[in-house]
């Protein structure tokens, strides 16, 4: 076992710790004392409880442990789901004490979360990611919520948890397509934020596809810090947090026109960060680093056949779009992202045209 690895997310008194290491699930953490009241209960799914519930439940001690197993996919993200966390939380007469831990995936993290901050208009809330995806990227930042037939992730809140416990062990159990789909994410804050981290990644991508432990927690700690640096900066999406989501505002009108569930989110944001790059002004060395480093990675960099139209038309139910415009995340350079409104709209559809 390494010495864990420990990131703040600086926001006040809401401010709460990451930590990364080997071995932390199954007694080798004191979760117990971020558990706000004695009772909690733990919302994971069919597919991940089996795996991780027995081992959580030891880094619980004393603490009296409920569990919900929702069913597993995207497209379980629903009312239905949040309905069950609710009414479990309900009927065991749970109160502002007690504490939701989400076990699992980005799909269980956003509706465990959003439950936790509707439940009384607030109960207790931790995070235990155990895919790549979660562990960098949703259970930092406090982003809840589920989808509607019009749109990802449209109904939701923002709420912090108490704290993220992020065992890279569970990534030995995760499916190589969910890994490479985690990896997207990587890539991405390498693209934005750090041009030194997307160097390193294209000089070790074949020790984190072949899940090398000193590599993939170096990717998550990195991630977390460049994702905690941009949240405490702008907790609440003002402006530049914005910049988190390169290539989401293409993979989500993709994920929306397929259907979800067809593309995994880590694949259709690869797909919409080489979409965003051919919009953004620089060189087309760096794009073909960008495109090159994704291909490499085992991640798609075209777009599926769904049509320009239709993709426009869903891009423009994006949470970006202010006053009827459409912001757009776009690289000034690669490793420096910005939001704007700056380009031009012949260039977006021609763009768009690759998925005719
Ligand atoms: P997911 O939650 O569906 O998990 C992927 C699959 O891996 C599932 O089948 C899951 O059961 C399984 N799994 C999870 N952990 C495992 C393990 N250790 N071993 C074996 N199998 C395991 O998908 P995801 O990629 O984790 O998350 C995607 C979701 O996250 C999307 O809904 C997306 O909108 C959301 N998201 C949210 C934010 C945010 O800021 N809140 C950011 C990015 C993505
Ligand atoms: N995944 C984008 C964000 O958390 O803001």
């Amino acid at each position: 076992m390494i010495e864990p690895r420990r990131i703040t997310v600086e926001l006040g008194f809401r401010s709460y710790p990451i930590v990364i290491g080997d071995g932390l699930l199954g007694g080798n953490f004191d979760l117990a004392e971020y558990v706000r009241g004695e009772d909690c209960l733990v919302v994971s799914n069919v597919t991940v409880a089996p795996l991780y519930l027995e081992k959580l439940r030891s880094n619980l001690g004393g603490k009296k442990v409920a569990a919900l197993e929702l069913p597993d996919g995207e497209r379980f993200k629903t009312t239905d789901s949040l309905h069950q966390v609710l009414d479990q939380l309900a009927e065991s007469g749970a109160n502002r004490d007690t504490t939701v831990i989400a076990l699992g995936g980005g799909v269980v993290g956003d509706i465990a979360g959003f439950a936790a901050a509707s439940y009384m208009r607030g109960v207790g809330f931790i995070q235990v990611p155990t895919t790549l995806l979660a562990q960098v990227d949703s259970s930092v930042g406090g982003k809840t919520g589920i989808n509607h037939a019009q749109g990802k992730n449209l109904i939701g809140a923002f709420y912090q948890p108490g704290i993220v416990l992020i065992d890279t062990d569970t990534l030995q159990t995760l499916p190589e397509r969910e890994l490479k789909a985690g990896l997207a994410e990587v890539i991405k804050h390498g693209a934005i934020a750090d041009i030194d981290f997307f160097a390193w990644l294209e000089d070790n991508i074949e020790a984190l596809l072949a899940g090398q432990p000193d590599a993939l927690a170096h990717a998550i700690e990195r991630s977390c810090e460049i994702k905690a640096e941009v949240v405490a900066d702008d907790e609440r999406e003002a402006g530049r947090r914005a910049i988190l989501n390169f290539g989401h505002t293409f993979g989500h009108a993709i994920e929306n026109s397929l259907g979800y569930g067809e593309l995994l989110h880590g694949e259709a944001v690869a797909i919409g960060m080489v979409m965003a790059a051919e919009l953004s002004d620089i060189e087309p060395a760096s794009r073909e680093r960008l495109r090159d480093l994704l291909r490499r990675a085992g991640l798609p960099v075209s777009p599926p056949a769904v049509g320009a139209q239709r993709m426009f038309d869903a891009m423009s139910m994006d949470k970006k779009v202010v006053q009827k415009q459409l912001r757009l995340v776009l690289l000034d350079r690669l490793g420096d992202a910005c939001v704007t409104t700056d380009y031009d709209e012949g260039s977006l559809r021609r763009v768009l045209e690759a998925a005719e």
